[in-house]
């Protein structure tokens, strides 16, 4: 054995040995060991490389590694690192102009947060204080983080070990086209019923007992659910009729996921808050937050926010997102995006969906795509059932498996595989990754019906 080789099994030793993983039984882990990252490539220490088809959590929009990023961290690390929340500091005013820039509407303050569940439930104390109300209405199909409010405002099943959590939440059904809870034939008419539902549950709810509607502009782990035109604006206009305030969670839809700034600005809706984490800086290192409207952030300005973090604007994390967002700029990352999209993945995973029998739908926007996987395209029976574990899930655990063998890292879950490189990747990589699933999918065709 080398010297590298006895590093090396040492990691993954002391890696088994005491780091404790999200979401996992950690007895059954086998984690791969990542020795490093450059573009849309990670490889682990045997120098197996990946074509990273997952941006890791859909995070990582500008790539692994961008020099002119990792230059500005360093930088800024010779300057100052750290500074406490109530001072004043360069990185994170420019951070706070840049961002409020960017956002629609009168959305010009930011209260930075570590991440995307800090960012919701920190959206959902300055809407309820705002309104004196105490409801919070959230679609089913959704993931707002991992903390005691966030996780309670999720409608999926990693809310269930959880409760009973933060009171106060009620869900309520969003837009599916292809899997109508309203039984629609087309998308106007999801989107005209999915409004009812929406307005038939404030009935029953009491709307003057309801602070805010909480979204995911776009639905993301939970299927890469794209409204319909329409419905962000019909969700305005039912908060507008009674007070309630409207936050869009745009921890991964937003900073050119969609291949716009925001996925709003697709629609032309302004939200009253928007929770921004992930593609802001694409986790170089931890940052989120809550832009603010000016209504609200007025609401605190002679009372005091009742909220705060150590971290809340760190030094560091906000000079990497000051980078971020000039590189974005710089290099069009986000027309990139767009045209990636329209150009490349939407129309190759088109004819995906001809040749393979178990691809029963393909949709989404920028870098933001979902194969949905069935046993039979006429009755739409999910590949592997709802939330399947173990011998259930295997055929989307040999689906990944196959992704793997070839060198590409995919994101699965339940049914459905994502395709959400970063924003960065060139259209020939894609198009190697979206090769290596067309052999891959064979895996799932055998459990398809012809
Ligand atoms: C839409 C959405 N909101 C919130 C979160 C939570 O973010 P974090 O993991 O940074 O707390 C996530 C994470 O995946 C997310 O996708």
């Amino acid at each position: 054995m080398t010297a590298l080789d006895t590093q090396r099994s040492r990691t993954y030793a002391d890696d088994r040995a005491h780091v404790f993983h999200s979401w996992s039984a950690q007895g059954a882990l086998d984690p791969l060991v990542v020795a490093g990252a450059e573009g849309s490539w990670f490889w682990d220490e045997n120098g197996h490389r990946y074509l990273d088809f997952s941006s890791q959590l859909v995070n990582v929009n500008i790539g692994h590694q961008h020099p002119k990023l990792v230059a500005a961290i360093q930088e800024q690390a010779a300057k100052l690192c750290t500074i406490a929340p109530f001072h004043a500091n360069e990185a994170r005013s420019e951070a706070a102009r840049l961002i409020t820039e960017l956002a629609p509407g009168d959305l010009d303050m930011v209260f930075f947060t570590n991440g995307g569940a800090e960012a919701t439930e920190n959206a959902v104390r300055m809407a309820r204080l705002a309104t004196g109300r105490h409801k919070v209405l959230t679609t089913y199909r959704s993931y707002h983080g991992a903390t005691n409010g966030a996780i309670a405002l999720t409608g999926e099943p990693r809310r269930w070990a959880s409760e009973p959590a933060m009171p106060g939440v009620v869900h309520f059904w969003g837009p599916y086209p292809y899997r109508s809870a309203f039984h629609a034939a087309s998308d106007a008419e999801e989107c005209q019923r999915a409004l009812a539902h929406l307005d038939d549950t404030l009935v029953v709810e009491g709307p003057g007992t309801v602070a805010a509607v909480l979204l995911e502009s776009v639905v993301g782990t939970n299927g890469i659910l794209v409204p319909p035109d329409g419905y962000l604006a019909g969700v305005r206009e039912i908060c507008d009729r009674h007070g309630i305030v409207f936050i869009a969670d745009e921890v991964m839809s937003g900073f050119g996921r969609c291949g716009e700034w925001f996925a709003v600005d697709r629609w032309q809706v302004t939200p009253d808050l928007i929770c921004f984490a992930k593609g802001v800086n694409s986790g170089y290192l931890p940052l989120g937050g809550v832009i603010i409207s000016r209504r609200i952030a007025d609401h605190f300005k002679d009372r005091p926010y009742p909220g705060g973090l150590t971290y809340s604007g760190h030094v560091l994390a906000c000079a990497s997102a000051v980078a971020s967002i000039k590189i974005f700029k710089e290099e069009g990352v986000i027309e990139h995006a767009r045209r990636l999209g329209e150009e490349v993945i939407g129309p190759e995973l088109a004819k995906l969906k001809e040749r393979h029998p178990s691809i029963g739908d393909v949709r989404g926007l920028g870098v933001f795509w979902a194969i949905e996987l069935v046993r039979d395209r006429a009755t739409r029976e999910m590949l592997v059932p709802y939330n399947a574990s173990g011998a259930a899930a295997k055929p989307m655990n040999d689906l990944a498996a196959a992704c793997k063998a070839r060198g590409l890292w995919p994101f699965t879950h339940f049914n459905r595989v994502h395709v959400v490189p970063p924003l960065t990747t060139s259209a020939d990589e894609v198009r190697h990754g979206l090769a290596i699933l067309d052999e891959a999918l064979t895996v799932a065709d055998q459990h398809a019906a012809g």
